[in-house]
């Protein structure tokens, strides 16, 4: 089925699109975890159409959309410079900033094949370590990481409404 799915780097002109996929990705993923107040508040922040605009004017950062041949959103990354609080932050570390694989597309390497794209731009650009955050109990995405070479070093706190969750900060050298 993936290798149907296109990836292709997003343009200005997709915000709408990321600010759909990211809120159903993030609301299927984790919604239930949160009371409704908090997630909408979360979600206006995240992936509203002007906060990816804004993201995707920064020439310092990068974010693919994985498309079906229907045309549908199958997946979406994003990266740039870390903005995690990492203790001494090294100048030109990397970040992850999200990984998302629609709920109907997942198990068929697609996650796998956003992230490689990701890593590749991350690379390619002189960033350097790399990190990604990671909720805590996100088992499944901390083995993705892991096979990619990331590992544990550290623990912060995120944000969605008045919620903080438990976040593992993962590194790869
Ligand atoms: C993590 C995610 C992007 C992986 O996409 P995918 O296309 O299913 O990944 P691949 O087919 O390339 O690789 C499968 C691996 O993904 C991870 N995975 C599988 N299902 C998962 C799930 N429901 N949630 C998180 N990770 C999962 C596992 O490591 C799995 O391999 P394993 O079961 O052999 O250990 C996808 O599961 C997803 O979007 N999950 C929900 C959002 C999320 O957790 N994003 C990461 C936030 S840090």
């Amino acid at each position: 089925m993936t290798d149907t799915i296109d990836i292709r780097r997003a343009t200005i002109s997709d915000a709408f699109r990321l600010g759909e996929i990211g809120a159903a990705t993030f609301t299927d993923t984790f919604g239930h975890l949160y009371p409704p107040e908090d997630l909408a508040d979360f979600l206006r922040g995240a992936h509203a159409p002007e906060a990816w605009s804004r993201r995707l004017r920064d020439s310092h950062v990068a974010a693919w959309l994985a498309e079906a041949d229907d045309g549908s959103a199958a997946g979406y990354a994003s990266a740039g410079p870390c903005k995690l609080p990492v203790p001494d932050l090294e100048s030109n570390a990397g970040e992850l900033f999200q990984l998302y694989v629609h709920r109907r597309h997942h198990g068929r390497q697609l996650g796998s094949r956003l992230l490689e794209t990701a890593l590749a731009w991350l690379e390619a650009h002189g960033f350097d370590p790399l990190y990604v955050g990671v909720w805590s109990a996100n088992d499944g995405a901390q083995r993705l990481y892991g096979r990619f070479g990331f590992t544990h070093c550290g623990e912060y706190e995120f944000p969605v409404g008045t919620r903080r969750d438990r976040e593992f900060i993962l590194r790869r050298a």
